[in-house]
């Protein structure tokens, strides 16, 4: 196994071996930072920062810098053809031509795969919009490890902005991989999206107990407990001891408390952002005083804003400075891995499989779109050349997957483009929820959104359609 020539586009790009091995080689460069020099001579990073950056770009800039490699940077869209209307895509191209490595922010979700597929060289996501931050994630693993050894079997709370934070996002899927429980702490009207707790209790395995279910004692508290995820090897399945309550699987305390900030450049008013604001729960000495927080590491990917108090910086539990510290190392082995100056092979062993269902792929030219307003599937200077796909991921109901963003999607209409040797009166099409959504093969399936498109393109409304319009009649 080698990381040579690869992408890190999201975190399920990586094996734990993989991580681990990342992890080892930062322990080597943070014991000698300063004696790397030869490692990347010759190579250049090219840094395209699309959206605001302090800490990922600096320690990505530092890191190449640190290796011996130049860097060459944009770090202004407007300062780019890409405000002239040039696609992701050719810029990926032109920026692949000139540089060893690209790494790359931007406001648009899924806008790192598709500079991933274009370069041709390596590509690192620094976080696509709300979408991933995987080496954000590499950085808070890599801490939790380092102050506790292990990830496996801890309690991690996930505190704030669980709908919009994308190192929420990659951090929820990796501390899956490794085994750790989770707890999720939401601001109000902040939770966790439903496709991302979809593919964490589909391909992870664990067990989701929503806040409806946990004990009184935990929902009385200032701890915004809102679900608790617990992997398939955690020794307590609430589940299958429901009378076990909440404040017992707690007794352990929580071993790490990931803070985030409100993110607030993905409101799209003020008046919403203004809303969810007041009730953003806060960080502070009091709330840290709490039996649960005994032993807390306290995280943040920082930057911070008002939801971890300044006194806590004092506090030995603190480790947001360390966690951004970390990120030159982490990035140094890499930049080296991911550039092939350092070859460590990964026994086979040690690579344990990160879950992959084969999810049957649709994929055509016209007809749905990814229905998330921020995909890069669906912007004006994308759509000409990115074909839409998506994985299927569901059949009951039938739920897509777009391979950019990940968002789901659940269309009602289903068509089979082999209509019995074009004959015109079989080409029907059917609800999404009939027996047709199994029977027609998935290379032959064609998905619409509404009933105006599937007859727009020919196909009139079999029996299963009218016998569905039918039940939504009664029910109303
Ligand atoms: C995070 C990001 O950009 O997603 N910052 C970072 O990279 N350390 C978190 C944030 O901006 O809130």
């Amino acid at each position: 196994m080698s990381l040579k020539n690869r992408n890190l586009v999201t975190i399920d790009d990586l094996s734990n071996g993989e991580i681990e091995t990342i992890f080892s080689l930062a322990d080597e460069m943070s014991e000698s930072v300063k004696k790397q020099m030869n490692l990347c001579e010759g190579f250049i990073m090219a840094t395209l920062f699309y959206e605001p950056s302090t800490r990922t770009r600096l320690s990505f800039e530092t890191a190449m810098h640190r290796l011996g490699g130049r860097v060459i940077s944009a770090a202004d869209i407007g300062a780019t053809s890409l405000s002239k209307g040039e696609s992701i895509a050719d810029m990926a191209r032109v920026v692949g031509s000139y540089a060893d490595i690209i790494v790359i922010r931007h406001p648009w979700e899924g806008s790192a795969k598709v500079v991933a597929d274009y370069a041709g060289i390596p590509v690192i996501n620094a976080g696509d919009g709300g979408h991933q931050h995987p080496t954000q994630t590499l950085c808070d693993l890599y801490t939790i490890k380092k102050e506790r050894q292990t990830i496996k079997g801890l309690k991690i709370a996930l505190w704030g902005d669980l709908k919009y934070g994308r190192t929420i996002h990659s951090l929820i899927f990796a501390l899956a991989k490794f085994g750790a429980d989770i707890l999720f702490c939401p601001s109000p009207g902040l939770e966790v999206p439903e496709h991302i707790i979809k593919k964490l209790t589909t391909e992870y395995g664990g067990q989701l107990e929503k806040f409806e279910a946990l004990d009184q004692t935990v929902k009385d508290s200032p701890f915004p407990l809102d679900a608790i995820y617990t992997t398939p090897s955690s020794p307590h399945q609430l589940a299958m001891m429901p009378d076990i309550s909440i404040a017992v699987e707690m007794k352990s305390g929580v071993d790490a408390l990931y803070v985030t900030r409100l993110q607030k450049e993905r409101f799209t008013t003020a008046k919403e952002e203004q809303a969810i604001k007041k009730e953003y729960p806060v960080v502070d000495k009091k709330l840290l005083k709490g039996k649960l927080f005994k032993k807390t590491l306290v995280m943040h990917p920082l930057p911070r804003v008002d939801e971890l108090a300044y006194e806590v910086d004092a506090d030995p539990r603190s480790m947001y400075f360390k966690q951004a510290a970390r990120g030159v190392p982490i990035r140094m082995a890499l930049i080296a891995l991911l550039l092939g100056t350092r070859e460590i092979p990964i026994p086979i062993e040690d690579v344990s499989p990160t879950p992959k269902i084969d999810y049957p792929v649709y994929r055509r030219a016209s007809g749905i779109r990814c229905n998330n307003s921020r995909c890069v599937s669906v912007q004006e200077t994308e759509a000409k050349y990115i074909k839409p796909e998506f994985k299927i991921v569901d059949f009951k109901p039938l739920t897509l997957r777009c391979i950019y963003c990940e968002h789901g999607l659940e269309p009602q209409y289903i068509a089979s483009s082999d209509w019995h040797e074009g004959r015109l009166e079989s080409k029907k099409y059917h609800s999404a929820d009939s027996h047709w959504v199994r029977k027609i093969k998935p290379g032959n399936l064609i998905i619409f959104d509404t009933e105006k498109e599937a007859q727009s393109r020919g196909f009139k409304p079999s029996s299963y359609v009218k016998r569905t319009r039918r039940k939504r009649l009664k029910k109303k």
